[in-house]
Parts: structure tokens; C-alpha cells; sequence
């Protein structure tokens, strides 16, 4: 066949809009095609592997066979651009603006408050755009499938779907019908009738896209695709590309020819016959997921087991992107050891169709082809044509497994299919075939077990024997990478355990309709809750909050549900984020360069090959900055010596970001290592390795007070780090001017007066030339507050260096890498009781993890200790503290500030006196919280009504007492599943502990038209600060919220500003702006009392005319904190936050996982500024902290190595997690704090009561180790990650698995913590 040796040009269009590209290059995406080239930078970047959705777009194509228009979500970051010939894409410009129309979805997910930060929302808006030009009236459940796939770090979820239900069947949200304008279908963007009209008469010759480096190969018939597979044997198939993507991102995976099955209809044939389905290779999963439940609802149950248990697993397998763009054959043919299909495919007894130049031939889905056997494979000229899965029979039964960190949206750690044929009418074992993932490096099949079964009747004694064979065959090395391996052979046998009462109740089921069969053993009720698994569901919740005084006035908006400013515009993607900045003019991309060992002395950095690759201007290094290299603690690039995984060497300046990167790898750096290599808590206390001297509170005298106690418990405490996972990584754009040495630097960060410090000493020009601008940031939570001035004073050299600007986005895995997160934390506790649970001592020892540099370690440490006692009055306290000093990234500021990770030491001391007293652990905390009037262990004065006032609202509105006996009487009945319930108290204290530190600013211009423009220091980090501040400004000047305007936060405009951190921010700022209007009006006070009927607009004119200044600086001084750590006093704090959640959750004691069932929030908001954005606020607060203690697991390497880089490895909470019934109150105000206008700062406090649904777990645990008389003590280690819950609930098979001498082998990961 002859090669056409030009390019072909790419035809498709965008937003209706036709593209015609001429030399394409096949290597580009569709994600960076939309935001370089046509400037569509609503799509996002936020993972680039498919993982988090923020890139969403929609898809339209002709389906050959159906003749129909399919729309189908997909992730542009991994959607090749050649592989759109002929189709239609949306994206969020395409739907709505803010300047023409907004389509219902954007205006109902910004008014239902479903955007922070907004850098997901135009993902999810185009999730639930595609699913409602499929469905314009779907099921809750349909909605849920469709938003699995996105994630939201700001808002917990539950907005975002209360807008999505406004479209369901059945919407049950408080909302009126009038609010939003109505869902047209007929409005929507009709398929291009030019792309029809291809479709309908589709060209079959082939298309050639030419690339400098990869060709890509588009050919029009299946002969075409045969013949040039045998003539470019080596050359992959391209589907999906969510296999192939990823492994030529990560694993530098380079294919120089792609061949696309994209337009060869033959793939997607469908066939049934009486015996069985054959299914397309070329079919997505979503498509097969489709025509597997078409079957399943045609044919009778027997016939259906291996179908039923695919679709189980094609419920949950990744989000609804991943399974709209992956294929069928893609998916089988990379035989990926997690793939959640191969392994019943491989049990149901699947065949795969080949087809090649030669013929077409069948090979059986078995463990031979799955391990890769070159005998039984395709060979390089063959491809998958279909797969034949044949029906079950009756007296067969099928089942399908899988644990993963969470429900949805994450590969399995364990998945299996099991496959039973007994002899008709008895119990004999005919056949039996079982398969696992994740337990090798492929599926594995338990061939020698089975065959070993193979007689025996399904008993008792079969499962005994049928444990100990799995556990012999399916071994797993001590070693395996992965880890969790003693989780993952009790899986092995669980699993096998609910398949064997899976098949008992699907018999007792047949039996019913055969009186004279055979008997089979029975199930006791009690084993039931081993069947069940835990559905999907969506949550549904009540929010409460104090309605505005009736007199208030109407244009007065302080205290209403004002919707986030830039909501709309979050919704649209016309809201700019750093790096959606148009190109400038001569710009350049800088990429880091960062060490690859954990401790060793810099040998030499060859830069030769990287200087001499196309693209390439220059590489900086340490040598040249002009000024600086940060401190002699924390350098901004490291010079002789690295300190760890991460450490920033040099960085690569290139036209291009492929060119920069590229460069890196091309970067020769020599190492000596150096001892020691100190990555765990144990070994810094081991090494007396510690960043700072230790922090210190005592009161009384702990000593004495133990010796007179009933009771002492000692334990310890592991808590986990956490990744802030801002769905917008760190980036700088910095623009060097030609004048006077000026920069202007636009980044993404909290403390941009930070950034302009920093990058004023490493240039060693004066601060007053350097301008930074925060527009709006994807998402802090702390984490950059300090890191994006190392990346700023970085980038800030390149430009100095190279006259050029320069652009520097962090990608996913190197921000995970590079910026460190919240510090893990290891505590020891002693503490002494009488035997009614009253707490007379009580003797805390923690340390945190620092890593290797200061950052914000002593400062953490310090919150920490004078935040330990949480609500608890305890006469006889020691608080000690210590950063340790290891060879890892430098953890940093994340939202809590210590608080999350110490305070869970002492709500589990308060588990543990409650075991000890056998009481439960709700009376102990009654007991022993602040009742009066009193003083803190740093003797500040304070009151603790509100808490108490939380507390019983708490208990009241959650039922509590109540269903506390539900979950007991549940958990007699039923013994694989267990509940637990945990109601925790909250005194969380706001602030900084430095009078210096609350200090703000704000400049307020009216201009001549009336209108008003505020600035202040405070930055939109999506908590909705410029919202609250133009509500203040508004009641201030007395004027609509439409006259006010907020540009941007400047260092040029407001100097010397504090970071955006610590719940504080709206009140210091709210202060300052306040204070700015307060000057303007007084200076407008003798005009308005001259012309008192005169309009806003009038009196500005007037003093104009007048020479009255119509802009004032306001100006904060801020709040007295101070701490005299020597003294062990202070009154560091402005306020407290009080708060208490309640939380109910079901555990499986099978698999470890957990389902949240209820969770009720009461929290002190007092006179809320903006209820919406404040019980955002303490939702996504919340959430993150529930992930913080359930899910989010770093692992690290014994080496130092950070593997989980990305969100297949890092699991934060989906939309799946959010409990089932989520209630959030804010308590009436019954104080006055000083503070703008009494409402309180609610930002960080939630993430703490997220421990409510850890407390709960261990509870559920607790009940289980009890009932199965396991010792009561077990270490507490959070997160509570289904692995965790599994080991801890242990039982006959957690003792039947093997265990490895821990000397014996170099583990995979090791805890830091
Ligand atoms: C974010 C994310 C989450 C995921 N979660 C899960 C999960 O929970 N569970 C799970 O099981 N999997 C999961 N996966 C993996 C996913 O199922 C596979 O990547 C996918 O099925 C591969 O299909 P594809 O069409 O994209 O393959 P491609 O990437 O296009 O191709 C993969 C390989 O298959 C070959 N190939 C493709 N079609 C044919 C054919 N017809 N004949 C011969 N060879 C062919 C190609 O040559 C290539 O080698 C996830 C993937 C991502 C990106
Ligand atoms: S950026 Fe594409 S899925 Fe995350
Ligand atoms: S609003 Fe969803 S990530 Fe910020």
C-alpha cells in the first residue's frame, strides 16, 4: 500500500467551530492543543494522567453502526489530538458564557455554591453537561457515575451534586423551580452537519499525520490496519491511549509509529448468540458496559453471572472519562496486574478473536496468555479483533471482588474473579477457576488449587482446605512492590470466604424451587453482612444557619448567602488562573532539576548534553544568583550538598515545555552518598536529629497526680502525612521589564509580599522594583504559603539571566515531589484516670516529621502543643514537642496547622480511658470537657459556653443516644459488618501567636462614576475573601455590591502584607477594609448632610468638584498574641472556634473497607459573614480532614523516594466518600467577638472533626475485636485505610496468612511516621 509522503490535514471541530491542521504533530494533546492554540483555557491541567478530571471536555462522534450522535466525556490531557479526526469537541466556552448565555449547569453549580477555588468546576461542568445531552432528566445514580471521575479539593462535594440533582427525576434540594432558568435541550450545539456528512460517507483511505518524531497512522479499512500491522509489527495499536499515555509520560515508553483502529468499524461489532456475547476490541468499557446490562436484562439470571460480574467492576473501575475513552481491547491487551476485567474474563472463560494478514485465529483469555507466555500471545502482526464471553450455565456462579484505598475511582490493591460449576442438583465441585490482581505482576490464576478442589463438596471443610491451598499458591514475597502485603493474602482468602457464602445463598435460592435437592450448609443470619457490599451513593444533607435580622436592609448583603464573586466565571472558564495568562511576548518555560538521592555531596552536574538539545537557551544553578541563595538553612537550590528526594539542583530554560523537559533528562549529575540517610521519626530520635529545641507546657504536677489515679494507660499514635493536593500545582509567570531592573510577577500563592521579598534578596535589587499580582489561586490549604517564593525567586533568576520571561508550571508529580506537605507525627501518652472516667494526668511526648529544612517545623510544633489539650480541662498536663530533622522534603503550612494530626493523640487517650473504664467514649469526653469559665494550659482566659452549647446541639440533632443503641443492636446481629459511632468536641483557637502577624491593609479608590474599587492583602484562594470583603465594603459605604469591584491583590497596591493563612484572613482584612471606608465616608459626611436625598453618585461628583480625595488606605493593627514559651504563658490566640461532629459508619471486617453513613456538624460561626461560603468552608474542611484520617496515604521508599506522585497513587476523597446524610449547622451567635461585625474565622477548624469518622472506624473496630476476643489495645495509625481496618479486624484468616520476619527483607515503603 502505498504511503502518501505528506501530512494529511486533521479536520475536527471545537465548539462548532472547524479546525483544519495542517502538519500536526501526533505528540500533542488535545488538552494543551485547547489552551496553546486556540486559547481555550477553561479546560485545566491539574494531574495530566487522566486522574482528577479537571481537564473534562466533551466528545461527539457518529457511531457507524447505530448511525446515532454519541457524546461521551473524555480527559483532553490524554487524548492525542490525531485521534479526534472527524469529531465534534465541547468545552466549557462552548456551553455558556458569562457574556452571551450561561447554560443551566453553570449558573445552577454556582449558585448552589458548588465552587471555591473553581479550578475544577469547568471539569465538573462538563461532566454533568455530557450526561445531561445523553439524559436531560437522569437518576441520581447516573449522575454520580457521570462526576466519579472528577475531584474537588475545596468544597467536600455535596453542593456540587445538590446542583446536579436539580436536573434528576427526582429532585429533592430546597429549591424553587423559578430560581433557575429551565434546561433546553433544543438550545444545545447541534453536531456539525459537514462532520455528519464525513461520517455517513466515510473515506477509506489512510491517513497519515507526520510528526518530527511519531507518525500517526489512520487507516480506513481493516485490510489497511492488517496490512500495516504486518509492516509495522512493533508499532502499538492506539485506542484509548489511557495505557499507552501514561507509560510514555512516566516510563519514557517512545513509539516512533502509532496506528489508530479509531475508523475501522469491524472493532466495534457486537454479536449475540444463544451461547454467548462477542464484543468488539475497539468498544469502550462504558459501551460495553452498556450492552452487558442490555443482556443481562434479556436473558434469565443463570445465563448472566459472568456479565453481572463485569458490570460490578465496570461500575467502579476509574471515573466515566477513563471508561468512555479505554477500550475493550486496550484494556485486555495490557494486561495491567490491577485490570479489574481480565481476571473474570479469564474465570468466565473468555476468547479473544485474532485477526491478521494470515487469518483469524482464537486463543483463550487463561493464565498463560495473562502472564504474557510468548506460546499462547498475539503475535506482532496480529491484533484483537473481539472477545467472545460465553453465557453461564445453571449450577455455575460467578463473582467478581475488589479493595481499593477508596470506592471509586481507584485501582484496586486486590481484585478477583471466582468461577464455580457444581455437579447439577448436589454440591460437588465440577469445575472451579479463580483469578487475582494485584498480586503479582500480572492476573493470576490459582490453576493448582482449583484443580486440587476439584470433587470436593462446597463445605466447611472445602474453604479450609481451599484458604490453605490460595495462600500456597497465590504467595506474595515480603518485598512485593506495592506493599500492604500482609492485607493483600488476607484479601486473598476473605475473598474467597464471601465467594464460598455467595454461592450457599444463591443455592439455598435454587433449592427453594427443588424440595428433594440435595442440602446444603446453612448460613447463620449473624454471616449474612458478609454478602452485602456497599453501594454508591450520593449524599443528601440539611444545612442550617441564622436568617439576617428582618430589619436588616435589603441592599445590606453581611450575613446572606451571597454566591462566591467569581462563581459564574469559575463556571464559564473565564475566570484566570496563573497559568491561563496568554503567552508573552519572547517567553520561555523553565523546569526543575531535583535530586535523585536523599542525602549526598554534589559530585559534578554536566550540562553539556542538555545545552546542546534544540530549544535549550540555558540552565541556571545556584551560581547564578546575583544576590541570595535563600538561607543558609533552606537554599533556594542546592549547591554541595542534597538533603533529599526532591532538592532542587538546577532548572532548564527552553522555548518550549517538551524541550525543557526533555533537557532535564539529559542533566549528568554524580553523587557521593552521604551518611546518614535519616527518613523516619525513629531514626531522627535515634540520630537526635531535630530541626529545633523542644516546645514545652506543664501545669501542675503530672508527676504526683499518677501516683494517686486508679488507673494508667500509656500508648502511641501514628499519624500520616497529607499531600495539600491544590488542584492547581504551583506556577509563576515572571515578566522582566526593560526599565530600572522592574519585574512583574504573577503567581499563584498566599503570601505574595513572600515571593516579592525573596525574589528582592536572591536579585539583589530593592523590593520596590518587584510587583507581585495574585489574580486567584486553585487552592492552598497552606501549602503555598512559603514554597511559591523558592519557585518565584527561581524562575525570577532564569529571567534575569536570560531577558526573556518565563513561565513555570510545576506538573503533578514534581509538586508532590518538591513541595512537602503536612508533617506526620508520632506521640507517646501517659494518662492517669480514676475508674469514672475523670482524666487527672495526662503526660504527652510527640514528634513531627520536618523534613530536611526549617520551614514552618517550629512554628507547628508550637501550635501543636498549645493546641493538644483540645476541649478538655485537665488540672495535670505535660505537653512536650519536637521537630525532627530527616532527609526528606521540607514539610510546610497545611490547614490546621498541627492541630489535625496532635489533637488526634488526645481524643485517642480519651478512646483508651474509655475502653479501660468500660464506659463509652462520649462520657469520658463529657466528663472531662471545660465546664466554666476558665484557663488554658497557657492560662489564657476564656469561656467555653459555645462549646458546650456545640456538644448538646450536637448529641440533640444527631440523635445520638438514640441511634448509639441502633449501632449496638446492629452489631450483635451481624458479624462481618460492623458500625461505630464517634462524637468528638472541637476548641480550635484562630490566628497567628504574633501581634505582628495580624496585621492588614486595604485601599479603596471611589472613582468619579460612583463606582468603587477595593483592594486589600488578603488572597482568593477559592474561600471566597473578596466576596466577604465587598460585603463589607457594601455596608460600609451603603452601596450595592454591584458598585464595588476587586481586581486583583498587588503588592503595588497594598504593601507589606501577611500571608493569607491561619482562619484569619477575612476578619483582619474585613478590618481594613472597613477601617478604608470609614475614612472615605467621614470625608463624605459633610456633602451628605448638605444634599441628604442626594444619590451615591451625586455625592461622589461633589467631592470631586470639592477636592475631597476619594481614595483611603485602611489599616488593621491587628489583634495582642503573644506566648512567653519560658514562662509557659501567653495569650497567643484572638478567639476560639467551637465546634462538634458526630459520625456513623459501617465497616466490612472482609475487605477493610468502610462506608460513611451519617455525619451532623454543629459549629460556632457566630455572626457569619456569609453563611454559604462559611459552611463551604467547614464541609470542605471537613472532607479533607476525613481524608487526611481515611485515605490519603504517602508511601515512601526505605530510600527516601515519595511514590505516590499523582492521583492513581494519592487518594483523595471522592465524590463517592461524602457521608450518606451530611448535616452542618452553624450555632446561633450568643458572643461578641472582637472581631468584623462578630463572625468568626472558619476556615481551617473543620479538618479536625473529620476525626469523627476515624473515631467511628475504631469504634466499629473495637466492637469487632471484642466480639471476636482479640485484646482490646491496638495501636493507633491514621489514616484508618481499609488495610488497616482489615488487619486490625483480625480473625481466623488474618491468622491463617503467612507473616515474614521483618529482618528478612528490604520492604517496599516504610512508615514515616
Ligand atoms: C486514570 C485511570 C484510572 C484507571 N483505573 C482503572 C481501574 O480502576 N481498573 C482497571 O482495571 N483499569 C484502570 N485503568 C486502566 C484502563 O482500564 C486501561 O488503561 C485501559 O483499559 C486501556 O485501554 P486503551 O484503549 O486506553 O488502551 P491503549 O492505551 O490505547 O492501548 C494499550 C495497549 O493495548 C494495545 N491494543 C489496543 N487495542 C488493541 C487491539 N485491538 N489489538 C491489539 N492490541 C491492542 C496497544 O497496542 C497498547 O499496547 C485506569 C486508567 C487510567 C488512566
Ligand atoms: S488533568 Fe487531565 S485528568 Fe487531571
Ligand atoms: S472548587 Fe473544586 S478544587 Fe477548588
Amino acid at each position: 500500500m502505498p504511503c502518501p509522503p505528506k501530512s494529511d490535514d486533521l479536520v475536527f471541530f471545537v465548539n462548532g467551530r472547524k479546525v483544519i491542521e495542517r502538519n500536526v504533530d501526533p505528540e500533542v494533546t488535545l488538552l494543551s492543543f485547547l489552551r496553546k492554540n486556540l486559547r481555550l483555557t477553561g479546560t485545566k491541567y491539574a494531574c495530566g494522567r487522566g486522574g482528577c478530571g479537571a481537564c473534562t471536555v466533551m466528545v461527539s462522534k457518529r457511531d457507524p453502526l447505530s448511525a446515532k450522535i454519541r457524546h461521551f466525556s473524555i480527559t483532553a490531557c490524554l487524548v492525542p489530538i490525531c485521534s479526534l479526526y472527524g469529531a465534534a469537541v465541547t468545552t466549557v466556552e462552548g456551553v455558556g458564557s458569562i457574556n452571551t448565555r450561561l447554560h443551566p449547569v453553570q449558573e445552577r453549580i454556582a449558585k448552589s455554591h458548588g465552587t471555591q477555588c473553581g479550578f475544577c468546576t469547568p471539569g465538573m461542568v462538563m461532566s454533568m453537561y455530557t450526561l445531561l445531552r445523553n439524559h436531560p432528566q437522569p437518576s441520581e445514580e447516573q449522575l454520580l457515575e457521570a462526576l466519579g471521575g472528577n475531584l474537588c479539593r475545596c468544597t467536600g462535594y455535596r453542593p456540587i451534586l445538590a446542583s446536579g440533582r436539580t436536573f434528576c427525576v427526582i429532585c429533592t434540594e430546597l429549591f424553587a423551580e423559578d430560581e433557575f432558568q429551565p434546561l433546553d435541550p433544543t438550545q444545545e450545539l447541534i453536531f456539525p452537519p459537514e462532520l455528519l456528512r464525513m461520517a455517513e460517507k466515510p473515506e477509506k483511505q489512510t491517513l497519515i499525520f507526520r510528526g518530527e518524531r511519531v507518525t500517526w497512522i489512520s487507516p480506513g479499512t481493516l485490510k489497511d490496519l492488517l496490512e500495516l500491522k504486518a509492516k509495522h509489527p512493533e508499532a502499538p495499536l492506539i485506542s484509548g491511549n489511557t495505557s499507552l499515555g501514561p507509560a510514555m509520560k512516566s516510563q519514557g515508553h517512545f513509539y516512533p509509529i502509532l496506528l489508530s483502529p479509531a475508523r475501522i468499524s469491524e472493532l466495534s461489532m457486537v454479536s449475540k448468540t444463544s451461547d454467548g456475547l462477542t464484543i468488539g476490541a475497539g468498544c469502550s468499557l462504558a459501551q460495553v458496559k452498556d450492552i452487558l446490562a442490555e443482556r443481562v436484562s434479556e436473558l434469565p439470571e443463570e445465563k448472566t453471572q459472568t456479565y453481572r460480574a463485569l458490570l460490578k467492576h465496570l461500575r467502579s473501575l476509574a471515573g466515566q472519562q477513563i471508561r468512555n475513552m479505554a477500550s475493550l481491547g486496550g484494556h485486555i491487551i495490557s494486561r495491567h496486574c490491577y485490570s479489574d476485567l481480565n481476571p473474570i474474563l479469564a474465570v468466565g472463560n473468555a476468547t479473544l478473536n485474532l485477526i491478521s494478514e494470515e487469518g483469524t485465529r482464537q486463543i483463550p483469555l487463561n493464565e498463560h496468555f495473562l502472564a504474557g507466555l510468548a506460546s499462547v500471545d498475539l503475535k506482532p502482526e496480529e491484533i484483537l479483533e473481539s472477545v467472545y464471553i460465553p453465557h453461564s450455565q445453571k449450577w455455575e456462579f460467578v463473582s467478581a471482588f475488589r479493595q481499593a484505598q477508596c470506592q471509586q475511582n481507584a485501582l484496586a490493591d486486590v481484585n478477583a474473579g471466582m468461577r464455580v460449576v457444581l455437579k447439577e442438583g448436589t454440591d460437588t465441585i465440577k469445575d472451579l477457576s479463580i483469578a487475582y490482581g494485584g498480586v503479582g505482576a500480572a492476573t493470576v490464576s490459582a490453576q493448582k488449587s482449583c484443580q486440587q478442589l476439584v470433587g470436593r463438596p462446597w463445605n466447611e471443610l472445602m474453604l479450609e482446605e481451599a484458604c490453605r491451598l490460595l495462600l500456597e499458591e497465590v504467595s506474595l514475597p515480603g518485598w512485593a512492590p506495592g506493599g500492604k502485603v500482609e492485607f493483600k493474602r488476607t484479601l486473598v482468602v476473605s475473598f474467597f470466604f464471601k465467594f464460598y457464602l455467595e454461592v450457599l445463598q444463591e443455592l439455598k435460592k435454587l433449592v427453594k424451587f427443588m424440595p428433594d435437592s440435595h442440602h446444603y450448609p446453612e448460613i447463620s443470619d449473624q454471616f449474612l453482612s458478609a454478602l452485602e457490599d456497599f453501594p454508591i451513593t450520593g449524599s443528601q444533607g440539611v444545612q442550617r444557619y441564622q436568617r439576617v435580622d428582618s430589619h436588616q436592609s435589603l441592599q445590606d448583603p453581611v450575613g446572606r448567602p451571597i454566591m462566591h464573586l467569581s462563581g459564574l466565571k469559575h463556571a464559564t472558564g473565564e475566570a484566570i488562573f496563573c497559568d491561563d495568562i496568554p503567552m508573552v511576548d519572547r517567553e520561555l518555560f523553565m523546569v526543575l532539576v531535583t535530586s535523585t538521592r536523599a542525602h549526598a555531596k554534589i559530585i559534578s552536574v554536566d550540562l553539556s548534553q542538555a545545552l546542546d538539545l534544540p530549544g535549550v537557551i540555558d540552565v541556571i544553578t545556584a551560581e547564578d544568583i546575583p544576590g541570595t541563595n535563600g538561607t543558609e538553612d533552606d537554599k533556594l537550590m542546592a549547591v554541595d550538598e542534597v538533603l533529599c528526594v526532591g532538592h532542587i539542583i538546577c532548572a532548564v530554560v527552553a522555548e518550549t515545555e517538551l524541550q525543557a523537559k526533555s533537557a532535564t533528562e539529559k542533566i549528568k549529575i554524580t553523587y557521593e552518598d552521604l551518611e546518614p540517610v535519616i527518613i523516619t521519626i525513629n531514626d531522627a530520635i535515634k540520630h537526635n536529629s531535630f530541626l529545633c529545641p523542644e516546645k514545652k507546657l506543664e501545669q501542675g504536677n503530672v508527676e504526683e497526680a499518677f501516683e494517686k489515679v486508679d488507673q494508667i494507660v500509656e500508648g502511641e499514635v501514628h499519624v500520616g502525612g497529607q499531600e495539600h493536593f491544590y488542584m492547581e500545582t504551583q506556577r509563576v509567570l515572571v515578566i522582566p521589564k526593560t526599565e530600572d531592573k522592574e519585574l512583574d510577577i504573577y503567581v499563584s500563592t498566599q503570601d505574595p509580599a513572600h515571593v516579592q521579598k525573596t525574589v528582592s534578596s536572591t536579585l539583589n535589587i530593592p523590593i520596590n522594583r518587584i510587583t507581585c499580582h495574585v489574580k486567584r489561586v486553585g487552592g492552598g490549604f497552606g501549602g503555598k504559603v512559603g514554597r511559591p517564593a523558592v519557585f518565584g525567586a527561581i524562575a525570577a533568576v532564569g529571567a534575569i539571566k536570560t531577558g526573556h520571561p518565563i513561565r513555570l508550571v510545576l506538573d503533578r508529580k514534581d509538586d508532590m515531589l518538591i513541595t512537602g506537605g503536612r508533617h506526620p507525627l508520632f506521640g507517646k501518652y501517659k494518662v492517669g484516670f480514676m475508674n469514672n472516667g475523670r482524666i487527672k494526668a495526662l503526660d504527652i511526648e510527640c514528634f513531627v516529621n520536618g523534613g530536611c529544612m526549617l520551614d514552618d517545623s517550629e512554628l507547628v510544633t508550637e501550635f501543636l502543643i498549645l493546641k493538644l489539650e483540645n476541649a478538655y480541662k485537665i488540672r495535670n498536663l505535660r505537653f512536650r514537642g519536637r521537630a525532627c530533622m530527616t532527609n526528606l522534603p521540607s514539610n510546610t503550612a497545611f490547614r490546621g496547622f498541627g492541630f489535625p494530626q496532635g489533637t488526634l493523640i488526645t481524643e485517642s487517650c480519651i478512646t483508651a480511658v474509655a475502653a479501660k473504664c468500660g464506659l463509652l467514649p462520649e462520657k469520658i469526653r463529657e466528663k472531662n470537657m471545660y465546664k466554666t469559665v476558665d484557663k488554658t494550659i497557657y492560662k489564657q482566659a476564656f469561656s467555653p459556653e459555645t462549646l458546650i452549647r456545640c456538644w448538646n446541639e450536637c448529641l440533640d440533632k444527631s440523635s445520638f443516644h438514640s441511634r448509639r443503641m441502633q449501632v449496638e443492636e446492629f452489631n450483635k446481629k451481624n458479624y462481618w459488618k460492623k458500625k461505630g459511632m464517634a462524637i468528638i468536641p472541637m476548641k480550635f483557637s484562630v490566628g497567628f501567636a504574633a501581634t505582628s502577624y495580624h496585621q492588614a491593609a486595604a485601599l479603596v479608590h471611589i472613582y468619579t462614576d460612583g463606582s468603587v474599587l477595593v483592594t486589600h492583602g488578603g488572597n482568593e484562594l477559592g474561600q471566597g475573601i473578596h466576596t466577604k470583603m465587598l460585603q463589607v465594603a457594601s455596608r460600609e459605604l451603603n452601596i450595592p455590591m454591584s458598585s464595588l469591584h476587586i481586581c486583583e491583590t498587588s503588592t503595588a497596591t497594598v504593601p507589606n502584607t501577611i500571608a493569607t493563612a491561619a482562619s484569619i484572613g477575612s476578619d483582619v482584612n474585613g478590618r481594613a477594609v472597613q477601617n478604608a471606608c470609614q475614612i472615605l465616608l467621614k470625608r463624605l459626611e459633610p456633602i451628605i448632610k448638605k444634599n441628604p436625598e442626594g444619590t451615591w453618585e451625586d455625592w461622589i461628583e461633589a467631592a470631586f468638584e470639592q477636592r475631597i480625595s476619594l481614595s483611603a488606605t485602611g489599616y488593621f493593627r491587628g489583634y495582642k498574641a503573644f506566648m512567653d514559651w519560658e514562662k509557659g504563658e501567653g495569650d497567643p490566640f484572638p478567639y476560639y472556634v467551637y465546634g462538634a461532629a458526630c459520625s456513623e459508619v459501617e465497616v466490612d471486617c472482609l475487605t477493610g473497607a468502610h462506608k460513611k453513613i451519617r455525619t451532623d456538624i454543629v459549629m460556632d460561626a457566630c455572626c457569619s459573614l456569609n453563611p454559604a461560603i462559611d459552611i463551604g468552608q467547614v464541609e470542605g474542611s471537613f472532607i479533607q480532614g476525613m481524608g487526611l484520617y481515611t485515605t490519603e496515604e504517602l508511601k515512601y521508599s526505605p530510600e527516601g523516594v515519595l511514590y505516590s506522585r499523582g492521583p492513581d497513587e494519592y487518594k483523595i476523597p471522592t465524590i463517592a466518600d461524602v457521608p450518606e446524610e451530611f448535616n452542618v449547622s452553624l450555632l446561633p451567635s450568643s458572643q461578641t467577638p472582637p472581631t468584623i461585625y462578630s463572625s468568626k474565622g472558619l476556615g481551617e477548624s473543620g479538618m479536625f472533626l473529620g476525626s469523627s469518622v476515624f473515631f467511628a472506624i475504631t469504634d466499629a473496630v473495637a466492637a469487632a475485636r471484642r466480639e471476636r476476643d482479640t485484646v482490646e489495645d491496638f495501636t493507633v495509625r491514621s489514616p484508618a485505610t481499609p488495610e488497616w481496618v482489615r488487619m486490625a479486624c483480625a480473625d481466623r484468616f488474618t491468622e491463617m496468612i503467612p507473616r515474614d520476619d521483618p529482618k528478612t527483607f528490604r520492604p517496599w515503603s516504610i512508615p514515616i511516621a
